[in-house]
């Protein structure tokens, strides 16, 4: 059988879809950081990896040891890569610019550089999130206002999963295709072209011990889909909650489903637990064009106005006939 490598399917697109090769040297980048990244998440006690850094990112979450190594892997391999101008890491306050020794290029990059930390410890899927942005002009000292830019001018996004397989899923904005890792040769190949999902849903993922705290519609909605057969909906949802979004997405992508993470009624000033930049805009542009549907809750995230850079955001994203009942209660 012959197979297809992540260098071969990007040459491609640069052949058939004119591809940046810059671009494309980008998502080499990032895929190299994600084999490393991979390396360790695997050995995790071996490389003496695990546990806590004793630091708090912007958001006061406690950094693990493990959030602070991946980040600095995908700084180090995308800056090395010569294409971006500036990037936004989950773990790190500030904008990041480019070293005066390395050249820059046209591209902004925004990161999660692992996702779900509560899993790393407990031998449970995690992930890279991705997404880039053209810079309005390639310059060494980008700001904020930089990457004050709505989901839509993103052109690509991905995540990478470490569970049981390495797996790189990418869209370019036109689909998404899914890369496995080859233990033996360490080469990403092209394991499913052309990922779809499906309108309608049988399961649902939202993490039901915040329940009492959120907002009327989405207590509606779940509640009508916990009546299974007997209630409104007419049939049985089954629920998932793995703790990590990159995995939920991956479960979505594979057989389908909604997940939820809404802003709830604790701490008004927070929009919803999600960062936009680095979670919801990749996994919304993922979901796109897959088919799929995100939205906050009113409107489509990709067409979210940043405002900060690590701001939040609601998120219900997964069978576009779910994402539309659910946003459809919040009209109501
Ligand atoms: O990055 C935030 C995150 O870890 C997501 O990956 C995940 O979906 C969510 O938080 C888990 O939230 P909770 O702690 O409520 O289960
Ligand atoms: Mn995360």
């Amino acid at each position: 059988m012959s197979t297809i490598s992540l260098s071969q399917y990007l040459a491609r697109e640069e052949v058939q879809h004119g591809l940046d090769p810059q671009l494309s040297r980008l998502l080499t980048g990032v895929s190299e950081a994600c084999k490393n990244i991979a390396w360790l998440v695997h050995s995790g006690a071996l490389a003496g990896v695990l546990g806590l850094a004793g630091s708090e990112n912007v958001q006061g979450e406690d950094q693990k040891k493990l959030d602070i190594i991946s980040n600095d892997i995908f700084v180090d391999a995308v800056a090395q890569t010569g294409t971006v101008c500036g990037m936004v890491s989950e773990e790190i306050p500030e904008v990041i610019r480019i070293a005066d020794n390395l050249p820059i290029g046209p591209y902004l990059i925004c990161f999660d550089p692992l996702d779900g930390s509560s899993n790393i410890d407990i031998n449970v899927s995690i992930g890279s999130i991705f997404s880039v942005l053209p810079a309005k002009e390639a310059k060494r000292d980008v700001t904020d206002d930089d990457f004050m830019q709505t989901g839509e001018h993103q052109v690509a996004a991905g995540y990478c999963m470490y569970g049981p397989q390495t797996q790189l899923v990418i869209t370019l904005g036109r689909g998404v295709a899914m890369f496995t890792l080859d233990p033996k040769t360490g080469t990403f190949v092209l394991t499913n072209e052309d990922v779809k999902v499906a309108r309608e849903a049988k399961e649902f993922a939202i993490n039901c011990s915040n329940m009492r705290h959120w907002e009327a519609p989405v207590k509606r909605y779940v509640a009508e889909l916990l009546e299974g057969k007997t209630g409104v909906r007419g049939k049985d949802f089954n629920m998932r909650w793995v703790a990590a979004m990159v995995a939920e997405v991956h479960r979505i992508l594979q057989r389908g489903g909604i997940f939820m993470y809404p802003r709830d009624n604790r701490d008004l000033s927070k929009p919803g637990k999600l960062r936009l930049l680095y979670e919801a805009n990749p996994m919304s542009f993922l979901m796109e064009n897959a088919g799929a549907a995100a939205t906050n809750g009113h409107q489509r995230i990709l067409t979210v106005q940043p405002e900060k850079i690590h701001q939040r955001v609601a998120v219900f994203l997964g069978a576009a006939e779910e994402v539309e009942t659910v946003t459809s209660y919040h009209a109501e």
